[in-house]
């Protein structure tokens, strides 16, 4: 049996609390609602900027939730020690910028691999599996598996984007992605192939050994997509269940996504 495991990143309940400085919305709250409605793991991610979540809801979250937590950070000396005390059930690597509204791009593996290698060690001595967020890209696959890890997260980004700006008004709106800005049947063309990176990525990683999730800019128009790929075991979503939940709620917004991230069995 293949079943995808859904990650829900409740680093948003976190970003509206902070845009008021007060403890509302609760992130307890939202962890307790992830966890009775579908979630299968929190991801939560520590950054270096604290823009989001603080070093106590790590420890709360940590201390209250019933499911594994994926706690995303940077290579960051400081932060690798924070990680490594904390002891989440996972750490995955990703890159960061102060200046950056979200993960923009994978995990630079060439040239950082020496950081990222002792990072690793590092999370490694504390018994802690590690992850690398990475573009989905073979050469990626096989530095990631050279590096140590156990598991890739594939960077689902370029994909969200393309399939945005060919199925949404998203083009003609101030977020359009400017580099995107190609007829539709070039998007098309675009889309099919980054589609095909992500996979020709999962079967590589898995042929490796490695495990393999995905995530970035996943919602509910585009997620069957990545759910066609048997080799991705697990999805990391954030922006679009808590953007849906403005209007329906958090447990309707998980249960839906859950709804469409369970795979049917083929009984044969
Ligand atoms: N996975 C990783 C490694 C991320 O950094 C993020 C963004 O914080 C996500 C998944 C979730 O992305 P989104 O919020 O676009 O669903």
């Amino acid at each position: 049996m293949n079943k995808m495991k859904l990650g829900v990143n409740i680093d948003h309940v976190a970003v509206l609390r902070e845009a008021r400085q007060v403890n509302d919305p609760d992130i307890l709250q939202a962890l307790y609602v992830a966890c009775e409605n579908g979630a299968d793991q929190i991801t939560i991610h520590l950054r270096e900027d604290r823009r989001h979540i603080q070093d106590s809801d790590v420890k709360n979250i940590m201390m209250f939730s019933k499911l594994p937590v994926n706690l995303e950070c940077s290579i960051n000396k400081e932060i690798l020690n924070i990680v490594s005390e904390l002891k989440p059930h996972r750490a995955t690597l990703v890159p960061e910028k102060r200046e950056e509204v979200t993960t923009e791009g994978g995990l630079d593996v060439f040239t950082y691999e020496d950081e990222i290698a002792y990072a690793i060690e590092q999370l490694h001595d504390s018994i802690i599996p590690v992850s690398l967020f990475v573009d989905p890209t073979i050469e990626a696959m096989e530095k990631s598996k050279e590096l140590g890890a156990e598991m890739v997260e594939l960077h689902t980004g370029l994909f969200a984007n393309l399939f945005a700006m060919l199925n949404s008004s998203l083009p003609h709106s101030n977020h359009a992605v400017k580099e995107l800005d190609f007829p539709r049947h070039q998007l098309s063309e675009k889309l099919e192939q980054a589609i095909e990176q992500i996979k020709l990525s999962s079967i590589h990683a898995k042929k490796l050994g490695l495990e393999v999730a995905a995530g970035h800019g996943l919602n509910y128009h585009n997620v069957h997509e990545m759910m066609k790929i048997e080799e991705i075991v697990e999805l990391n979503i954030g922006q679009s269940i808590i953007a849906r939940s403005v209007f329906t709620g958090l447990s309707e917004a998980i249960k839906e996504m859950k709804k469409l991230t369970t795979r049917c069995i083929n009984l044969k």
